[in-house]
């Protein structure tokens, strides 16, 4: 029999995952909270969305808040999505190097809600690109961040399905990825050279959180499509504290900075600078 999820609970679980993760689930979401939590309450045999909600509730330990987030995030992505950001990085990241900020040649880069890796990843492909069209080198980090820890597990793997590269250009597909083979077959992994350079750690928006050193790049894309314009407001806030000046805060092509207040300045429809 089908579980009724009443519009009180709803409402319960939409409050406390806007609280605790910034993410708006209205009223056009229910079904979908409905069927995702409804997989969690069978598999452990819990007897109603309200049980469920009281547990999640009452745990201080985060653990079930991480499992809820883990069944409602959305990790759609694939590699090089939104191809024009990367040309974008690769034009500009000379510039920065050459610019005055960059200390001991090294660019920094967050790629923040970066699930399943395939971002951050793109990243380091550009970057190595870069070096080899430019015939220079320079050192650089990633840091790949998400709420989830399911996507960081695949992330920090770098092991993916053929199909999920099957657009990636052949010579970049050679350079950069490995081929499975026997019970690999059907999958590539992505190369050393690039595992080296990414590193992945869970950060939560609505929490507080430091880095020692500004990043000269910012990816922050299909990101705030959940969130609402004062949460998006607050992030931009405390994501620009650790831009560089003159850095780049990249968001997706969808979304925008209309009506959040910021002190970026505009440089083209999903890029913004700090002054
Ligand atoms: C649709 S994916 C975007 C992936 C990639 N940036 C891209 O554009 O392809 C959005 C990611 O944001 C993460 N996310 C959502 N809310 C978050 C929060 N409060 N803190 C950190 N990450 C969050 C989700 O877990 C998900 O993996």
């Amino acid at each position: 029999m089908e579980m009724e999820l009443t519009d009180d609970t709803f409402w319960k679980f939409s409050r406390f995952v806007k609280q605790n993760a910034g993410i708006n689930l209205h009223e056009g979401k229910r079904e979908l909270l409905k069927a995702r939590l409804g997989k969690i309450l069978r598999e452990r045999n819990i007897a109603s969305f309200e049980q469920y909600y009281n547990m999640v509730a009452k745990d201080d330990s985060g653990e079930e808040l991480r499992i809820l987030l883990d069944a409602i995030s959305t990790n759609h992505t694939y590699f090089f999505r939104e191809s024009d950001h990367f040309s974008f990085l690769k034009d500009k990241v000379i510039e920065i190097l050459d610019g005055s900020g960059v200390r001991r040649k090294e660019v920094r880069i967050w790629s923040a809600g970066c699930s399943s890796g395939e971002e951050p990843y793109s990243i380091a492909i550009t970057l190595f690109e870069a070096m080899r069209s430019n015939k220079r080198d320079f050192d650089f980090r990633i840091l790949g961040t998400d709420i989830s820890t399911k996507v960081l597990e695949i992330a920090s793997r770098g092991v993916y399905e053929e199909e999920k590269v099957k657009d990636v250009p052949s010579e970049l597909k050679v350079r950069y990825f490995q081929k499975g083979i026997n019970r690999w077959e059907g999958y590539v992994r992505v190369k050393r050279q690039l595992r080296d350079r990414v590193h992945f750690r869970r950060l939560n928006f609505m929490e507080d959180f430091f880095f020692k050193k500004p990043f000269h790049f910012i990816f922050l894309r299909n990101v705030m499509i959940y969130f609402d314009n004062s949460t998006k407001e607050i992030l931009v806030g405390k994501i620009c504290r650790f831009l560089e000046k003159n850095g780049y805060l990249i968001i997706g092509h969808s979304e925008s900075l209309t009506g959040v207040k910021h002190e970026l300045r505009y440089i083209r429809p999903s890029i913004f600078q700090k002054k």
